[in-house]
């Protein structure tokens, strides 16, 4: 049974490197995120996803987490994020941090007690060949590292070794199985981590690289399911209103393993990729995006897939629409401030649980940057939050040279403060939608959806509970035969014409009817 605050909840995450800087080190700190929690709320945004914000050697941006237990000294403190968890819950407001499950750094103390010669408790804590010259059976290794004379399995980047949960079937001597006890010592030692931070007022995670834990997995992710299975029925046993959001990309089998969301982010060509970023060539040109004024793409491609999975996963969890992330191009990068504002409508309108991430309600812009802490092209989503025209657009006191990335040198680059003065901004846009989202029951995470229209050439079409919704990103006017009658108009972008037999949407519109 999912928490049932996430009901009504949006999520804003947040890069904690570059949000808000308080003490003028040029980076951005926990209690930046403090202090920035009413803008937050008023926003609409009732939720928290935090990246990793753990000490770490950063180079993978925390990703590569060198203690679970401690605040990197550069964001603050452990009080300092208990006070932020204190300060949230007083506002209403929910904290998920993230959780790095399938490997630590290669740092961590963990590690370097694996990797010596002689066995401790930690030998099997990750997955080791039993020669220096043996391969990683197809999974990509590391040789010639370590003290101890074999090689050991990566889980992404070099410095992230992989945590041993275990093979599914394992076939080589020095594979274990996912019930082994190394496996299960693994296990533990997760769940010693999200008890650690749930009993001090965390409210969740986001678990990075979810489905990666058991090795040799099959396409049912059998394993690494009973693993999250396990670890559900811990917290609906000590923290059953805990949240947990799957970085997945699979609702029917990460909601089935016990996640309470998961991210529609998968593939180019996924569903996801349709709506905001279905560009020809990564350079972003010829976007055939549904979003993209005149691109003439069609519902469909991102139907097919998410009706599909919603059909599938309504009644046991929510799928997660969301704006961008820390690995996705941001979505200005591409579509203008109106077609942006048509794209927020949607996902914020439909159903599951929206996740915003920091600067996409104003716009900001992808720069093009040189890579920070293994960001390569991730880095230009990672830029400082812009506050306001002051120094570093407000970002930080810090001498520009000091500052984490560089803020967006454009003389008319987005800010928090100059969308705020004008009405017809997408910041007021936003507000006004994650407004309506939580007035209106239809409208809330497990409301019913359905289409009414979703033929190539008409507005589309859909109903939430009792509301009708429509949008035509295109330039050109268009309607679909959807009976309207007795309907009143709630909130529309552009303009909205509702006849008997008939809904008329004009150039780039979007529409709500009671
Ligand atoms: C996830 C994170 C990404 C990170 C990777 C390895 O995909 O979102 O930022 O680099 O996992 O932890
Ligand atoms: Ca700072």
């Amino acid at each position: 049974m999912a928490a049932q605050w996430l009901k009504d909840a949006v999520f804003y995450e947040i890069y904690p490197q570059s949000f808000y800087d308080t003490n003028g080190d040029g980076i951005g700190d926990i209690n930046g995120i403090t202090e920035k929690l009413d803008y937050i709320r008023d926003l609409g945004c009732n939720a928290l996803w935090i990246n990793p914000c753990f000490d770490s050697p950063f180079k993978d941006a925390g990703y590569d987490v060198r203690d679970y237990k401690l605040v990197a000294p550069r964001y603050g403190t452990n009080e300092d994020l208990y006070r932020l968890f204190r300060e949230a819950h007083s506002r209403g407001m929910h904290v998920l941090l993230d959780l790095v499950a399938g490997h630590s750094s290669e740092e961590h103390p963990w590690f370097l007690q694996s990797q010596r010669a002689e066995r401790n408790e930690y030998s099997d804590r990750y997955i080791w060949t039993d020669s220096t010259f043996q391969g990683g059976d197809g999974l990509p290794f590391i040789g010639g590292e370590s003290e101890r004379a074999a090689s050991y399995v990566l889980n992404f980047f070099k410095c992230q070794p992989a945590l041993n949960y275990g093979f599914l079937h394992p076939s080589k001597p020095w594979q274990h199985a996912a019930n082994s006890p190394a496996a299960m010592a693994t296990r533990e030692a997760l769940k010693d981590i999200m008890r650690f931070w749930l009993s001090r007022g965390c409210d969740g995670f986001r678990v990075d690289m979810a489905p990666s834990l058991v090795k040799h997995d099959d396409e049912k992710k059998t394993g690494t399911s009973a693993v999250w299975r396990d670890v559900r029925r811990m917290l609906d046993h000590e923290f059953p209103e805990a949240a947990m959001v799957a970085e997945w990309s699979d609702p029917p089998l990460s909601l089935r393993a016990g996640f309470d969301m998961d991210f529609a982010l998968n593939h180019r060509g996924g569903c996801y990729s349709t709506l905001l970023r279905d560009y020809v060539n990564s350079d972003g040109e010829e976007d055939r995006s549904y979003f993209k004024k005149d691109a003439g793409g069609s519902i469909n491609r991102f139907l097919d897939e998410y009706l599909r999975w919603y059909e599938d996963t309504k009644d046991i969890g929510y799928i997660s629409l969301l704006t961008c992330n820390h690995d996705t191009p941001r979505p200005r990068r591409t579509l203008d401030e109106t077609e942006l504002k048509l794209a927020y409508a949607f996902l914020f309108t439909m159903p599951g649980v929206p996740f915003l991430y920091y600067g996409d309600e104003i716009g900001m812009r992808y720069q093009l940057l040189p890579t920070k802490e293994g960001g390569y092209q991730r880095t230009g989503t990672r830029t400082p939050m812009q506050w306001n025209r002051g120094p570093n657009l407000g970002f930080s006191s810090a001498a520009p040279e000091k500052l984490y990335l560089p803020v967006d040198p454009a003389p008319d680059a987005p800010t928090v403060e100059s969308q705020e003065a004008d009405g017809s901004s997408l910041l007021h846009t936003v507000r006004e939608l994650l407004a309506l989202r939580h007035r209106m029951d239809g409208l809330k995470a497990g409301a019913p959806f359905s289409v009414a229209c979703s033929e190539p050439g008409k507005p589309f079409v859909y109903r939430r509970g009792g509301l009708l919704l429509a949008v035509n990103p295109d330039g050109a006017a268009s309607s679909a035969e959807v009976p309207c009658y007795g309907r009143q108009l709630v909130y529309a972008i552009g303009s909205c014409t509702p006849e008997e037999g008939r809904l008329t949407l004009g150039p780039q519109s979007f529409a709500v009817l009671s």
